[in-house]
């Protein structure tokens, strides 16, 4: 069986996705990446042997070789991207948020549908070991029926961190409800 050759559009912090999909000769490899950071495509060759580096999503995806996409951008560039994506036909895994308003949430569904590609959509905790595990000591009944439920959410390096990119501005995010509140209410649920 030949590697599903994956295109991933942006490649910042959520980089362990695309690493996570990079397995040469077990089923999938990462064969292009495409991201606006100079620096970015310029470690491509080192973490993906053979991957093509471009600054233009609009060039990976006019690639007839790349048969998947991962889409790791900033919020507010996903339905442009995603769009673009699932009208070219590629399968696209589409890190979360879907989109930062609701007209764009129905637009890249709308191309999904029109298009008939497979659309994924990142976004939830409930399968992660330690909400699996809080869930297994509440069904056993080892402390008794919840009342409330209360989750602090941290952020591992900090506000700093957080606050000082495009994380912190609303016109490119909606806001830390959408932000960080979304893993939150899956793990409520
Ligand atoms: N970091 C996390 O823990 C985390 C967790 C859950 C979801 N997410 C989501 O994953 C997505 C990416 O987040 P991140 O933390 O990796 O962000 P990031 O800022 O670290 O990385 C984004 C990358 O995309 C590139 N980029 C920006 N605009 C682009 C464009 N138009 N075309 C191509 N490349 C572009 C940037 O140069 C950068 O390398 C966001 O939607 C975020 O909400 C991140």
């Amino acid at each position: 069986m030949e590697d599903l050759r994956i295109g991933v559009i942006g490649l910042g912090l959520r980089a362990n996705l695309a690493v996570a999909a990079h397995r040469p000769g077990h089923g999938s490899v990462v064969a292009a990446v495409a991201d606006t950071d100079e620096a970015v495509r310029a470690r491509v060759p080192e973490r993906f042997e053979g991957a093509r580096a471009v600054a233009d999503h609009r060039t990976l995806l006019d690639d007839p070789g790349i048969e998947a996409v991962i889409v790791a951008t900033p919020d507010g560039t996903h339905e442009a991207i995603a769009r673009a994506a699932l009208s070219a036909g590629k399968p696209t895994y589409l890190e979360k948020p879907l989109g930062i308003t609701v007209e764009q949430c129905n637009a890249i569904l709308r191309a999904g549908y029109e298009s008939g590609t497979w659309l994924y959509v990142g976004h939830n905790m409930r399968h992660m070991g330690v909400v699996r595990l809080m869930r297994d000591l509440i069904a056993r009944g080892d402390i008794g029926e919840p009342k409330t439920v209360w989750v602090r959410h941290f952020v591992s390096y900090g506000g700093d961190y957080y606050f000082k990119d495009w994380h912190a501005d609303r016109r490119r995010t909606t806001g830390l409800l959408l932000q960080k509140a979304a893993h939150a209410i899956d793990v409520v649920h």
